[in-house]
């Protein structure tokens, strides 16, 4: 049986501003910098002792990404482009 104390998103990195792992991977799959992260949450503001941790988990979500980044979500899939709108003369 799992409880929220074995989910690994609860673990708080930051004790001053109470900011947890998983807020702070839901702020970087936003595209927020360690700065965005800090301001959103207030992490990284009290005592500073959270930084190395949160440095590392950063670093982590980011190795993790490079081979799983979405290559195709910029672009249609092929055959569903939209058809130029007709020209009116
Ligand atoms: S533990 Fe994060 S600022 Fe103190």
């Amino acid at each position: 049986m799992t409880t929220d104390k074995d989910n690994p998103d609860n673990e708080v990195l930051c004790h001053c501003s109470g900011t947890k792992r998983g807020q702070i991977r839901a702020l970087f799959l936003e595209g927020r910098d360690l700065e965005g992260i800090s301001r959103w949450t207030g992490a990284l503001t009290g005592c500073g002792g959270c930084e190395w941790d949160i440095e590392w988990y950063l670093k982590e979500l980011k190795e993790e990404g490079a081979g799983a980044a979405p290559s195709s979500a910029a672009e249609p899939p092929a055959g569903d482009s939209p058809e130029a709108p007709a020209e009116e003369s």
